[in-house]
Parts: C-alpha cells; structure tokens; sequence
C-alpha cells in the first residue's frame, strides 16, 4: 500500500511542528491529516498533540475552511438535489428546553421548504430532537435513504437519526477531543458543526448559536466569532447562510424534557404564545425563507409563517410527519396520548421579590437526574419527566407562589428535585436589566 504521506513526502511530526510554531497548514496537509486519521494510519497520540497546538495556535480562515471540507468528504456526502432548490437545515449549538425544530420545521414545510434534517440524541444538560419525537407512540428515527428522500419531499420536512457514515472523521475526532480537554476551540467547533451540516446536503444552513449560562459559549463574543466563522465557512463551500446568537441564560420557553417539550411545540403550532420559542422561530424561519429565496424580505417571510399557525397548515404537517415516520398522528391533536409521568410537585417561591437570574445548565440536569436525559450514550431514558416553568427572569413572585411543576417517576425523585431546582433560581428585591433575547443575526 502507498501512503498519501509519502506521495507528499510529509510526516505528520513535521505538521505538528508546523502547526505548534504558529505555521498555516495548506490543503494538501489538512487533507492528509484527516484522512490518516479517519483510516488509522495516523493514530490518537498524534491527532492530539496536533488538537492541542491548534487550540493553542488557531487556525486561519482558509485551514478551518480545508479541515472543515476534508471532514465533510470523510463520509456520505448526502444528495438533495432531487428536492429542487428550497432545501434547508437548521442547527443549534444546544441549549436547554430547545424544541426549536418541532416547531419550525413544520413552519417552513407549510411555507414551502424542504427540511431533511438528521438529529441527534440529547447529552448532559441538552435534550435531543430526535428522543423527543420518540414520544409519539411508534414514531421511528431509522429508514432507508430513499424514504428520507421520499417523506422530505411529499410532506416537506422529515427527521431522522444520523446516519452512520456522515462525516466520520468528525465522529473520531470529537470522542478524542472530548478525552484530551481540546472541544473548547473555535476552529475544531466550526469544522465539527459545519461538516456535518455541508454533508448533510442542505442549500440554505440556518445556525442558532447560544449564549449564556446555558450555553457551550458562555460569553457573547464567543458566540459572534463561532457564528461569524460558521457563515464563512458555509459560503466558501458555496452554501447560503446566516446565524442567529440567541440568549440561553434561562432554558427556552417553559417546558423541559422530552413529551413535556413536545407539548409546548404543539402549543406553540396551536397559536399560543410562548414568547422566546415563537421569536426565535419566527426568526430562523424567516432567514430560511428569505435566503432560499421562498420570501423577497423579512415582513414578507414573517406574515407567510404567521399564516402557516394561524390556518393550522404547520400543526397539520406535524401530523403528516409523525404519520410518515410511523407515529401515531392522533398525539398531535390529543396531547394526553403523550408519555406523562405519575408524580406531580409543585414548587413554591421561597420569598416575595423577582426572579433575577436562573441557571439554565443546571435545570436541564434536574431534568436529566429525573431520568430525562442521559448522563452516558447507553442510558435509557423517561419521556414522561422533566420541569415546567411558571416563572422566568423578571417576573415577579410572592412567597408560597408556583415557581415550577416537577414531572417525576416517583415522589423521593420528585422530592430530590425540588431542592435542586430551588438552587437554580435566584430572586431580588427588583427587576434586572437584561440583554435583549436574540442578540444578534450574522449574515
Ligand atoms: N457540537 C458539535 O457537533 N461539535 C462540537 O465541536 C461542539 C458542539
């Protein structure tokens, strides 16, 4: 067998070296080093001294572009063009209480869109869109290529696991970051994200890049940069792009955990207002429509979503979709068919005053130590658990007044909730002042 390294009479030690002094890698070598390591030839010890000099070192532009490509070309470079040109996707750095996609895809699908969107499970403090879809009875993430395909294009939009071979170089590297302390860089975040979304097939990529507490980015800078290199790299390969920073200083909207979120989704489809998610929604969608050129300008793209609640079309193509993938459509209609937990705790403010700050990382693991949410890959999870909010930042509170409802399995998980979700809230005599919820569209 012939190495590509010695085609190219290179060692990854010199790219090493290279990258570790500060050099820029070129193509070639980006191109060299991911596929070494994706086939073996390059093994771990090596892929993670390089990790750590280019979270020392940075990477320009031009290599996040070429890593970012390399690892895309790594798998299955998924085809939509049979979908014709108003292909969308939509990704999330991940926050709590996020079901953005239950309620946008829908939207967009009402509107015209094509959203063949692969998801995955939730981990830690996040949830996962696909094992909240799980609770429709029935509902299945697996089916073949073809029927992907196939539901895209007749309902509009369709949800699936991730495939296996889509960008394995990503799925490598990231189980090695994750061990070796390099997940936190701008670089290897961007072609992480991004590859997977440029192999998924997607003309129009819309990101929601979190900030706050709650957050992979806990700071609005970060954010701005991850978001500003993510539309760069995403139209260098030649995709139409934009990215919204939002707010995940407190969990998005009330619900928390699996049915419960799927509940306040169909809420939302309903026509009721829950502020943030139907904001950030309206916002997301209305970059997709604009930027696949369904819509001419944002007022235009923000009456035709208005108009997919308000004639039911979007709750409609919920029910198509959950019908298509093998669910039982009826829970669209009747939520009481979704997973409920038996145990119901109501929590109590502890004092008059106002909420001033909430952590939001911290109620999704309330959430997750519920048994919503897996602390592991292999961990079973309950669909039935999870929190509802009644009260945010900045509303004010008497003491003895509902703060939240606690979903449990039992009463002394229930009982050991409570305490938890009492430490995440903190409350003042007044009002704080507050950035405002989207921070900001890069574009
Ligand atoms: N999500 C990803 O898929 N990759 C990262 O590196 C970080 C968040």
């Amino acid at each position: 067998m012939i190495y590509i390294h010695e085609v190219m009479n290179v060692h990854i030690v010199d790219l090493i070296e290279k990258k570790k002094r500060g050099g820029e890698l070129t193509e070639e070598e980006i191109g060299y080093i991911v596929s070494g390591f994706t086939d073996g030839s390059i093994p771990d010890y090596q892929m993670s001294a390089l990790l750590m000099a280019i979270v020392f070192r940075g990477m320009t532009g031009p290599e996040t572009t070429a890593l970012t490509m390399a690892m895309a070309h790594s798998g299955d470079m998924v085809d939509l063009s049979a979908l014709g040109p108003h292909t969308a996707d939509k990704h999330s750095t991940g926050g709590v209480g996020d079901k953005t996609s239950l309620v946008l895809c829908p939207m967009v699908a009402a509107c015209g869109g094509k959203m063949a969107k692969m998801s995955g499970r939730g981990l830690g403090h996040t949830g996962g869109t696909i094992d909240k879809l799980e609770s429709f009875p029935g509902f299945s993430v697996s089916m073949s290529g073809e029927r992907f395909l196939e539901i895209a294009d007749t309902v509009g939009f369709v949800i699936a696991g991730q495939s296996a071979n889509l960008a394995p170089a990503d799925k490598k590297m990231y189980a090695l970051r994750d061990v070796t302390a390099t997940v936190n860089a701008i670089p290897l975040i961007v072609s992480s994200i991004m590859s997977k979304k440029l192999a998924s097939g997607a003309r129009t990529i819309v990101l929601d890049v979190k900030t706050g507490s709650g957050a992979f980015m806990e700071t609005e800078e970060q954010a701005f940069d991850l978001a500003r290199e993510m539309v760069s790299v995403g139209r260098n390969a030649g995709r139409n792009m934009a990215a919204v920073v939002t707010d995940m200083d407190q969990p998005l909207g009330f619900a928390v955990g699996n049915a419960l979120e799927v509940k306040e989704a169909i809420a939302v489809l309903r026509g009721e207002n829950v502020p943030d998610l139907k904001e950030l929604c309206m916002v997301l969608g209305s970059q997709i429509l604009v930027r696949s050129g369904l819509a001419p300008d944002e007022i235009e793209a923000r009456a035709r979503l208005t108009e997919s609640i308000e004639s039911g079309a979007a709750l409609k193509k919920l029910a198509e979709m959950v019908s298509a993938q093998g669910g039982d459509s009826a829970a669209v209609f009747d939520t009481s068919l979704l997973p409920a937990a038996p145990v119901q705790r109501s929590v109590k403010a502890p004092r008059d005053g106002f909420v001033t700050a909430m952590e939001a990382r911290d109620i999704g693991l309330v959430s997750m130590h519920l048994g919503g949410g897996r602390a592991s890959k292999e961990d079973e999870i309950d669909l039935g658990v999870g929190v509802v909010l009644r009260a945010k930042v900045n509303d004010p509170v008497r003491a003895g007044q509902e703060l939240a409802v606690i979903h449990a399995a039992d009463e002394a998980s229930a009982a050991a909730a409570e305490e938890e979700l009492l430490r995440c809230y903190t409350f003042g005599d007044g009002p704080v002042d507050r950035p405002p919820f989207i921070r900001g569209v890069v574009c």
